[in-house]
């Protein structure tokens, strides 16, 4: 199993809130995914969490002391500041958050910060009305035109007794905000602004007004690239069978049930930059019966005819095709002889091979959080290691701004 985060050195810096007892939870959730991380305690966080419990977790000596010689003979400051991939404060105290704002420097922790050229995560726990403080929001909006990117806290009970705003972000939240700032960061600015059609779910294939054929997709694939990409600032329309996934914030979703429909969505949004067809449309619909079907007649004789296929269609265009078009294919066996076939046979320019079948090593496609796929095209086969369908949406965009650099 791989991770977006596998080998990214990153850079914690636990202040001083009584929110840092749960910064072993977060540790381990990093060491899970692979992460390479280092910690930074100031004076304030080394009484709520040990530099000996964060040196055991991370597996690497815990910085602390801005007047540590043996340490300053390689100005470690800026050592740190530059190693690191990405830094984030968590939990980032009212008092680190105003010094960060003013660009002071009298500790390691801010004078590293002040140093970064990495993006900074940070994501503040405090009383609620310390929170909600004009000083503190005045220091955050500061801090957010700088281009520093905040976690926001969460409602709730604390540890003063009182309720509110202020809580230290879900661990699990912080990581995943962790390689949304890395992908933007290493993904190029390509993608701002282009536009992007994918299709996501299975589509429903009426048979009577209560029956329809349908099959196993979420939609889950789909949805996390509509998300990654409009992170990396591209404009996504979403057009999606029936599924139970939220639309990711800033995607414009269009919601269908048929194939036919899929098809008349996806041409009413081009033109477009790129398209990604990761929906598993029905190969077949049928002739819809007005009335239900009864079961003591005899079994209704299904004819199937074939649905319109939106990716080659696309693909195809003389005019509007987008720039890059990509299909998934997923097969229950001669998975990659069957994808380079049907690279030729839709021209597309990527196809995602991905198996239905679960083997010891990798993960059905259909309906699980994670997959693994194989990226195939003219040049070849790129396959990658089975990861959660959410890295691999991160990995695949940066993927493919990198194919719009070269385009340009
Ligand atoms: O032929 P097959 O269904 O395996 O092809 C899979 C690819 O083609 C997927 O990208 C899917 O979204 C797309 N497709 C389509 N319209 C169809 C059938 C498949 O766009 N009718």
């Amino acid at each position: 199993m791989s991770s977006f985060l596998n080998g990214k050195r990153i850079l914690l810096i636990v202040s001083g809130s009584i929110a840092a007892v749960k910064v072993p939870d977060m540790l381990r959730l990093f060491r899970k995914e692979d992460a390479d991380i280092h910690c930074l305690v100031t004076k304030g966080g080394s009484h709520f969490v040990t530099p000996m419990a964060l040196a055991s977790l991370s597996g690497h000596p815990v910085a602390q002391d801005i007047w540590d010689e043996s340490e300053e003979a390689s100005i470690r400051h800026i050592r740190l500041a530059r190693e690191a991939d990405i830094i984030i404060v968590a939990p980032a105290s009212a008092d680190f958050i105003a010094k960060m704002a003013n660009g002071l420097a009298n500790d390691l922790a801010s004078t590293v910060v002040l140093a970064a050229d990495s993006p900074v995560l940070v994501a503040p726990a405090m009383n609620h009305r310390m929170w909600h403080h004009p000083a503190t929001q005045r220091n955050i909006e500061l801090l957010k035109s700088d281009g520093i990117r905040f976690i926001e806290p969460e409602e709730g009970p604390m540890a003063c007794g009182e309720t509110g705003v202020g809580r230290l972000a879900d661990p699990l939240k912080i990581v995943s905000s962790a390689k949304s700032a890395l992908s933007c960061q290493s993904a190029n600015k390509n993608l701002v602004n282009k536009h992007f059609i994918v299709t996501a779910g299975p589509t429903h294939e009426p048979i009577d007004p209560v029956r329809y054929l349908a099959n196993r997709s979420s939609g889950k694939q789909g949805f996390a690239i509509a998300a990654a990409l409009q992170m990396l600032g591209a404009k996504v329309t979403l057009v999606t069978g029936p599924v139970h996934e939220a639309t990711p914030v800033g995607v414009y979703r269009v919601k269908v049930e048929t194939a036919v429909q899929m098809k008349d969505a996806v041409e009413a949004a081009l033109p477009a930059d790129g398209a990604i067809f990761t929906a598993a449309v029905a190969d077949w619909r049928l002739p819809l019966s007005a009335s239900k079907y009864k079961k003591d007649q005899d079994p209704p004789e299904l004819m199937l005819i074939e649905n319109p296929d939106i990716l080659s269609e696309v693909a195809h265009k003389k005019v509007n095709r987008p720039t890059l078009v990509i299909g998934f294919a997923a097969e229950s066996e001669n998975l990659l002889e069957n994808a380079r076939s049907k690279l030729q046979k839709k021209g597309c320019d990527w196809i995602i091979a991905n198996s239905v079948i679960e083997t010891k090593n990798a993960p059905s496609a259909m309906g699980g959080d994670y997959n693994q796929i194989h990226i195939v095209t003219d040049a070849g086969v790129e396959s990658w290691e089975t990861m959660s369908k959410k890295d691999i949406a991160l990995k695949l965009t940066a993927k493919i701004a990198d194919y719009f650099k070269a385009a340009n």
